[in-house]
């Protein structure tokens, strides 16, 4: 029989932290260690997936929810790695006033419609606005990315407050970003995770450090794909002990 995939949804609340890089990394990444990897673009507000990765599919998860294509019709596999996408609608912003039928219809796809992955990387969009938070309590695992920058600190408080209202038992764990130094990260993780074990009563798991680099803007400047274009480097390295730690 085959096994229902693992719905990974990476949430922030602070716009601009790396959500769509580190879902697009992260999906290259655990596909590197043999998992089928789908990445789902659901920021309804500006999808940028494929931006970031210089591509123009034909289909996208409009195209879905307006009926023109099933899903696995509107899903492309990158051309040079071993992942495949889920465009949203780039750019428009015509996701974000989806009528209450299709934002139901849009939430259940990663689960209904993604038979035969392993993982499925669900990219939102900034804030904790209801569609954001109806997928991140609908994931397996939330990753929670913060940065040291005190009002990311704050968001990412929220976010995990929020989850821990929809999902009292949910998996929800940390990612720490664009720190100079592992240990500064870890100060990052520590400081939230007090304030969630004080306030909330429960102590979120660290999934990772990645550190600031150089060669994250470059890649995404060249639209190619981190390891593919820099496969060692500071980045990247902290970005496969991640996904080490999530295929484990
Ligand atoms: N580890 C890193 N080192 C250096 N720069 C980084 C790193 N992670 C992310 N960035 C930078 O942060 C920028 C924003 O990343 P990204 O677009 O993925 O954020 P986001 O959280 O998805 O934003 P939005 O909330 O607008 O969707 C990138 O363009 C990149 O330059
Ligand atoms: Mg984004």
């Amino acid at each position: 029989m085959p096994r229902d995939p693992r719905l990974i949804a990476i949430a922030s609340g602070k716009g601009g932290v790396g959500k769509t890089w580190l879902a697009i990394t992260l999906a290259d990444a655990l596909s590197r260690l043999g998992r089928r990897v789908l990445l789902f673009d659901a920021d309804f507000g500006l999808a940028n997936i494929d931006v970031q990765l210089g591509l123009m599919p034909a289909f996208d998860l409009g195209s879905v929810l307006d009926g023109s294509v099933s899903l696995a019709g509107a899903v492309v596999r990158h051309p040079d790695c071993q992942f495949d996408i889920l465009a949203g609608r780039s750019g428009t912003g015509a996701m974000a006033d989806l009528d209450p039928a299709q934002l139901e219809a849009a939430l259940a796809m990663p689960r209904c419609g993604s038979a035969g992955y392993d993982d499925v990387l669900i990219d939102l969009g900034a804030g904790v606005e209801r569609a954001v938070r109806r997928m991140a309590s609908l994931s397996d695992i939330l990753l929670v990315l913060a940065t040291e920058e005190p009002t990311s600190l704050t968001d990412a408080y929220a976010v995990l407050k929020l989850h821990r209202l929809d999902r009292p038992l949910g998996d929800a764990r940390v990612v720490v970003n664009m720190v100079s130094t592992q240990a500064a990260g870890e100060r990052t993780y520590f400081t939230l995770r007090r304030a969630c074990s004080t306030f909330l009563r429960f102590e979120p798991r660290l999934a990772g450090i990645v550190r600031r680099d150089d060669k994250v803007r470059d890649a995404i400047r060249r639209q190619v794909p981190l390891l593919t274009r820099h496969p060692v480097c500071q980045a990247s390295g902290d970005i496969e002990v991640v996904a080490q730690g999530l295929a484990g």
